[in-house]
């Protein structure tokens, strides 16, 4: 009922001749992959204009990983929303714990980040998480509940429609320390419970939540095992087509 989404984002890497290849390397197998699931690459901006071009009509999604919350102006370094579906995007990330942590986002900026995203017309994956003191201090819940707050409140239930959560615990992100699927599904469930608080039980059931967190081939099953996970949001694993595919064709309920 909810199409998984396969996501790489790819970080800072890669220059155009990388890019191509590794577009070009998805799509020769994408066949392979159950054809309701949904596949996007997140590439550095220098990248969208080029690989747009090459995914015309492919299956595979492009979308970028910020964005301003201005539409144009005086903002030097900054790339708008309408900029970006200009260039081909469908997606965006909004508030990546990399962002928050080397870059400042966070409060309102993200809210209008958020807003932006949806009056251009992309549709923003708003990540959020908890570092491992969080975690330790037992403060996950009520920092997870902060994040949604922070980015999603007063949000209209139909502007949700177009928003996706990336549930990405921080001490999981580049460690190879992946959640257990039991760690992950607890967290997916609390974000699903405050979906329905907030904007309705229509709107939670639809909304699908991500995983992000050192997700490889070789824990994907188990991990989309979780009744509220809908796919992954993958950093290191995405830089290599045969691992990337290999999360994509994950057996769904088999561990
Ligand atoms: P890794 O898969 O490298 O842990 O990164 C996760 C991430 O931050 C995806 O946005």
């Amino acid at each position: 009922m909810r199409p998984l989404l396969i996501a790489g984002n790819w970080k800072m890497h890669f220059g155009r001749a990388e890019g191509l290849a590794l577009v070009d390397a998805l799509l020769a197998e994408a066949a392979s992959v159950p054809a309701e699931r949904e596949l996007l690459v997140l590439p550095p901006f220098t990248l969208l204009a080029p690989l747009a071009e090459r995914l015309r009509g492919t299956r595979l999604r492009l979308g970028a990983q910020d964005l301003h919350w201005e539409a144009k102006g005086a903002y030097t370094g900054g790339v708008s929303g309408p900029m970006l579906r200009d260039a081909g995007c469908d997606y965006v990330l909004v508030g990546h714990s990399e962002r928050r942590l080397h870059f400042g986002d966070r409060g309102e900026a993200l809210a209008r980040k958020l807003r932006a995203a949806l009056n251009s017309g992309l549709r923003p994956i708003y990540c959020l998480g908890e570092s491992l003191a969080e975690r330790e201090e037992g403060r996950t819940g009520q920092v997870l509940a902060g994040q949604f707050d922070e980015g999603l409140a007063g949000l209209e239930a139909a502007a949700m429609r177009g928003v996706t959560l990336a549930y990405e615990p921080v001490w999981a992100i580049g460690t190879g320390r992946t959640a257990t699927p039991e760690t992950a599904q607890q967290a997916h469930a609390g974000l699903r419970a405050r979906l329905a608080a907030a904007f309705g039980e229509t709107i939670a059931r639809e909304t699908r939540i991500l995983y992000g967190g050192s997700v490889k081939a070789e824990n994907a099953a188990a991990l989309l095992q979780g009744p509220d996970l809908d796919g992954a949001l993958v950093g290191g694993a995405s830089l290599s087509a045969e691992a990337f595919l290999g999360i994509a064709r994950a057996p769904r309920g088999a561990a």
